[in-house]
């Protein structure tokens, strides 16, 4: 039997894909979004949507799971026109989706929220043994070591990350959506998340995802979907495209050197780091030059993020000693450290960093969230042309210095963030994973600021759990493991990630 055309019957197409976008548009208040998209998603595939920052890849991904309603275009289920006036609307039809944001509610158990949105759909109640049983079942067979009763806020962004998906893994859905869902993760659980993808491939489900590492994108991905400026520009096998020719087609042109490293010779030890303990770390010890990127390697977990706290005083530290130009300092506060010339961009740019209620240009000139600041207001004049000066530099996609920061996409509220550090008069730079999410294109502006920042004496310590990155942007790499500097390699060039990996896990 044939099912008539455009009807809306409950019979599968079998032919069809699993998902068919075609034509969509959507548009924001003086903003267009998504132009002319389309794409199609097969049953049991893995298929990328790539593109830069603020292509309109998130947009199109909230369209899919009902989070926005498109202004043209269509849907099309199983050969059947779809048109999902909710997320949980999409929900039911079998649609799971992790957002770019994690949306997960920080005061409840790991159970709880993995459990959430099921009980609030067509399965009602379940009991509370069989409901940590689950889960227990799904954090291991995806090699997640947390227990279901730990409140996810007491959870690094990684792990929460891995409940993310969790959490889509027990809602059995038949088409998984992804934003991003590695962002957060390093190499270890980068590859656990791909055995979990290539199992549910195997199970006929369609995956969806988007991702900024084109590593990744290379290597799991069937076929990848460019978007640039709003528009698909079309979908390919990942088999027929090289990196290089998709970074051109995201980007519009070759980046003919993905990392610009220049060295320069280090000058005198700025920061030393003795024996600290804190938190997560242990005996950790660390120096760093002028002029010098010292990079920070570690799985999810290592205790990257704790050192960076400990050395910026947003933790308490238990022992050691902190020394910045030969001379031991009280750090005890962010105040303590940005009035040393410390700084540290964070990685959870929604917790620790951006305003989202405040405009673009609001969020830079903010001396800071908290009250931490010796700054003190600057002259709006003097702000607002330096604000536009790093719009330009760095190419954030914004409508104007008023939009709010909620409106930008996720690659350009980072680099505001990336932009108000920047601004301040500091000496040692400590970013933890300053291009998570960022585009290749913007990548690059990055590291050139970088150079730019190394030029003029600056010690930079770099968080990444971009190997690449790390190896392409360092002078030299400490790796950690379980809160302790592992190993250290003098010269990030001649390093290769095996061997940095197999430092990394221990
Ligand atoms: N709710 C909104 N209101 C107004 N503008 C929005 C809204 N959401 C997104 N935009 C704008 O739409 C454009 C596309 O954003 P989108 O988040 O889809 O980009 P993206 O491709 O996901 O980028 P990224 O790689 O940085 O995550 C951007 O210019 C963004 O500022
Ligand atoms: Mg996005």
């Amino acid at each position: 039997m044939m099912p008539s055309p455009g009807s809306e019957s409950a019979v599968p197409n079998a032919g069809a894909p699993l998902l068919r976008l075609e034509g969509i548009r959507k548009e924001f208040p003086g903003v267009l979004a998504v132009r002319d998209a389309s794409l199609d998603v097969r049953a049991g595939e893995v298929h990328a949507l790539v593109g830069e920052n603020g292509a309109g890849k998130s947009t199109l991904i909230r369209i899919v799971t009902g989070a926005h309603q498109a202004d043209g275009g269509t849907v099309e289920l199983n050969g059947s026109t779809a048109r999902w006036p909710s997320p949980l609307a999409a929900a039911g039809a079998g649609i799971a989706a992790i957002y770019q944001e994690l949306d997960m509610v920080p005061a409840l158990s790991v159970r709880a929220n993995l459990f959430l949105a099921r009980e609030a759909t067509h399965l009602g109640f379940i009991a509370a043994t069989e409901e940590r049983k689950r889960a227990r079942e799904v954090l291991t067979r995806m090699g997640v070591d947390v227990d279901p009763g730990v409140r996810v806020g007491d959870l690094e962004v990684a792990q929460q990350q891995l409940v993310a998906i969790a959490r889509a893994l027990l809602a059995e859905a038949r088409l998984l959506v992804m934003d991003e869902p590695t962002a957060a993760l390093a190499s270890g659980e980068v590859e656990r998340l791909f055995g979990v993808m290539r199992e549910l491939r195997g199970r006929r489900i369609g995956i969806l995802f988007v991702s900024h590492r084109l590593d990744e994108v290379m290597a799991i991905a069937d076929r990848v979907t460019v978007m640039r400026d709003g528009a698909t520009l079309g979908t390919w096998p990942a088999c027929e495209l090289t990196r290089e020719r998709l970074v051109e087609l995201m980007v519009g042109r070759p980046l003919d050197q993905e990392f610009p490293k220049v060295h320069i010779a280090p000058g005198l030890e700025v920061l030393v780091v003795r024996n600290l303990s804190g938190g997560r770390v242990r005996d950790a010890s660390l120096s760093i030059r002028a002029g010098e990127v010292l990079g920070i390697a570690g799985l999810v977990g290592a205790g990257r993020t704790d050192l960076a706290r400990l050395i910026f005083g947003a933790d308490p530290v238990d022992r050691g000693e902190i020394l910045l130009d030969g001379r031991p300092v009280a750090i005890r506060t962010p105040r303590d450290a940005i009035r040393n010339g410390v700084c540290l961009l964070t990685e959870d740019r929604k917790a620790q960093g951006l305003v989202l209620g405040l405009s673009a240009r609001d969020n830079f000139a903010l001396p800071n969230l908290d009250r931490w600041s010796p700054w003190g207001w600057v002259r709006r004049g003097k702000e607002l042309s330096e604000f536009e000066r790093f719009v330009a530099g760095l190419r954030i996609r914004v409508a104007g210095p008023a939009q709010p920061a909620r409106d930008l996409s996720g690659g350009n509220q980072q680099k505001l963030l990336l932009a108000r550090w920047l601004e301040r008069d500091s000496r040692v730079l400590i970013f933890d994973e300053p291009t998570r999410g960022i585009d290749v294109g913007a990548k690059h502006e990055i590291y050139l600021l970088i150079n730019e920042l190394v030029a003029r004496g600056k010690a930079i310590v770099m968080i990444s759990s971009d190997l690449p990155e790390v190896l392409g942007m360092s002078d030299r790499i400490l790796v950690m493991h379980g809160g302790r500097v592992v190993g250290e390699i003098p010269e990030a060039a001649a390093a290769t990630q095996e061997q940095v990996l197999r430092l990394a896990v221990g």
